[in-house]
């Protein structure tokens, strides 16, 4: 078969997508998730604000409903994720901003959810993002301002690996962000990834991959080349590399259609795809290729994005767009 699960499977990748409710329940998207994909990724459903709406109540139907859909499909999955300063549960965010949760509980708290959700999926699960987006834009660093770094402290990521390792010693344990491959300028964002795995390691921290987000536009602020450079030097660390959330965005003339304001893009988002995936599949070190939805009816990117969608490697309709045959030859 030509699938692109297949493709990869010759080569020793995995090729995935982010998957929500609706693409299990509408069953022509099931059948392209199961078909295309060797690794899945729940787009919301292992998120803290989901899994645990409120303390002590726990909601674990869609993260189940995937790892069902995965093992039945010979798929793996990409646990997302464990640490990150959005869609946290309304109960947590406002008892630190009460100040009914310290610090020390705030850090409990975390290592709590951590040996609960990481515990329940023990064995199954073959990537965890652990820690997502802790590095700002401007001026690259951890961000002192991040809602665990301000309330948990400096210390909480190395701990939540710990706690990640503990919870699951089999899973590959991911820190996960955006713009740290590739990127034009001064590429500075790369560098501070670099460095905070770099020093992670340097404290015996069990990281074991970095996780390039890839939410690009076809605006192209950045370059194949240097990408490579930067999956190559984060594998040079000894620590495998994942592009986890790809999609191309583009202007679009109407949210329905998805239909780019410029021809151009529709020449610019394949390309940038390939491009992608060409720089991944020169280093050894890297094991999977995901996108962050796979059709345009079911991106997060309308959403977020005022005017901008078409993101995706399959239309509205679920027809597969030039993207999507992109990958399919460079597999
Ligand atoms: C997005 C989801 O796709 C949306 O459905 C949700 O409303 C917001 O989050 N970086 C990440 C992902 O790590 O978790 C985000 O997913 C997209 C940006």
């Amino acid at each position: 078969s030509d699938s692109l699960r297949d493709l990869a499977a010759a080569i020793g990748l995995r090729v995935g997508s982010a998957i929500i409710p609706q693409d299990l329940n509408t069953p022509a998207w099931a059948a392209v998730a199961a078909s295309q994909f060797s690794v899945v990724t729940p787009g919301n459903e292992m998120k803290w604000q989901v899994v645990e709406p409120t303390q002590g109540n726990f909601d674990w139907s869609g993260a189940d409903n995937l790892m069902a859909f995965a093992k039945a499909n010979n798929q793996l999955v990409r646990g997302h994720t464990l640490c990150w300063h959005n869609q946290l549960p309304d109960w947590l965010t406002t008892g630190v901003s009460n100040g009914t949760i310290s610090s020390s509980q705030l850090r409990g708290l975390l290592q709590q959810h951590i040996y609960t959700e990481v515990g329940r999926y023990r064995g199954r699960i073959w990537q965890w993002d652990v820690c997502n987006e802790f590095i700002t834009d401007a001026n690259p660093q951890i961000n002192p301002n991040n809602f665990w770094i301000a309330n948990a402290g400096p210390g909480i990521i190395a701990d939540a690996f710990r706690w990640a390792r503990q919870a699951d010693p089999h899973a590959l344990l991911f820190y996960n962000d955006y713009n740290i491959g590739g990127e034009d300028g001064t590429n500075a964002k790369a560098d501070a990834a670099y460095a905070l795995a770099q020093q992670l390691l340097d404290q015996h921290v069990p990281i074991d991959g970095i996780g390039i987000q890839g939410h690009l536009d076809t605006q192209y602020g950045w370059s194949p080349q240097r990408l490579q450079e930067d999956i190559e030097r984060y594998a040079s660390l000894g620590l495998k590399v994942a592009i986890t959330e790809a999609d191309v965005r583009t202007f679009v003339n109407n949210a329905t259609d998805q239909v780019p304001t410029d021809s151009l893009s529709q020449f610019a988002q394949p390309f940038e795809f390939s491009e992608m995936l060409k720089a991944g599949l020169a280093v050894p070190e890297f094991i999977s290729f995901t996108v962050w939805g796979f059709t345009d009816a079911d991106s997060w990117v309308p959403g977020f994005f005022t005017g901008e969608g078409y993101a995706t490697i399959y239309d509205v309709n679920l027809n597969p767009k030039p993207a999507y045959y992109a990958l399919q030859s460079d597999l």
